[in-house]
């Protein structure tokens, strides 16, 4: 297939990107600047330059694709906004192709709130953290529209690659400074290792039923200082110092998006196992860290 992918240089983009090349695709990447283009460039994909935030200056260069991936995002203030513009743009024009385009939406882990105990599964009801609130109409509009096949995948808080969600906890116990945790070290992260995460996109984007949704789990929820001890001790902090934040402080740093990271959550990724024969190899996140601290 050809696949055109926004945000192939995130976290989650470079492994996608990887993944869909590895599998045979031919992937076409929208890149915003030189560096952007060159990694893309050097990872096997054809470049399409321009900005999410302006659809309407690189959507005619557009070649005909089988299939989208979206994984962009400036985590900014106008984030929802930004997307709405670019959807605006993007589903007409896939409409209007001459086959009917796969397109998978990236939703997340935070759009289900808080789960305590709970499971939370694909078929529970959204709950979503504020700053990403504006995500919910956006995959409804995906999976509603008849004239793309839209497929949802909701990510776990995503590790590994160059980037992904342990990489502040080491450099917080690299440069001996205390290790940050925001809200409590008993709170719960679903996770997914990116190689794992770039499977689940690959299997959806080649057999997922069009309007099917899915979460990308492969551990149901790690309470967040075990990570963060498990960093600590890999890269030779002998006694771990904690600094708990609060949730405040941490969207005063960061932006409002980071309130999710108290997020006590457990989310099941079995439905992409079942359905898609998803099989991620990371099960043990704390052990990855012995690998990715190195
Ligand atoms: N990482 C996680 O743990 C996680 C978990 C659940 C859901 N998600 C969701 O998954 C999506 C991707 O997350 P991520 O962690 O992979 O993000 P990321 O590492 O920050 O990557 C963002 C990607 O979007 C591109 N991008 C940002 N603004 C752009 C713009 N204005 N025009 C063109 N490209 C732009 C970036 O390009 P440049 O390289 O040029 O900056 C980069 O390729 C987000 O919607 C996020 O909410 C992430």
């Amino acid at each position: 297939m050809r696949v055109f992918l926004l945000g192939a240089t995130g976290t989650i983009g470079q492994a996608v990107l990887r993944a869909l090349i590895a599998r045979g695709h031919e992937v076409v990447a929208l890149a915003r600047s030189e560096a952007s283009a060159g990694k893309i460039a050097q990872l096997g994909g054809a470049v399409v330059r321009g900005d999410i935030g302006t659809p309407g200056q690189w959507l005619p260069g557009l070649p005909d694709v089988d299939g989208v991936i979206q994984m962009a995002c400036d985590f900014d203030s106008a984030m929802g906004e930004t997307e709405r513009h670019l959807l605006d743009g993007l589903l007409p024009r896939l409409a209007a192709s001459r086959r009917k385009v796969r397109f998978i939406y990236t939703g997340g882990c935070w759009l289900f709130g808080s789960t305590g105990d709970n499971v939370a599964t694909e078929d529970s009801a959204l709950s979503p953290l504020p700053a990403f609130a504006w995500m919910v109409p956006h995959l409804q509009r995906v999976l509603e529209s008849r004239d793309i096949d839209g497929i949802v995948i909701h990510p776990a808080m995503v590790y590994g690659g160059d980037g992904g969600v342990f990489r502040r906890f080491e450099q917080d116990a690299r440069e001996c400074r205390a290790i940050r945790v925001v809200g409590s070290e008993a709170v719960r992260w679903p996770l997914v290792h990116c190689d794992d995460l770039a499977d689940l996109y690959a299997l959806a984007l080649e057999r997922a039923a069009p309007q099917s949704t899915y979460l990308g789990v492969a551990t149901e929820g790690v309470p967040v200082g075990k990570i963060a001890r498990a960093v600590a001790h890999r890269v030779g902090v002998a006694v771990p110092v904690i600094d708990i934040v609060s949730e405040d402080a941490a969207a005063q740093e960061l932006g409002e998006w980071a309130r999710g990271y108290v997020c006590d959550q457990r989310l099941s990724g079995a439905k992409a196992r079942k359905e898609l024969g998803w099989a991620p190899i990371h099960l043990d996140p704390t052990r990855d860290v012995m690998e990715l601290c190195a």
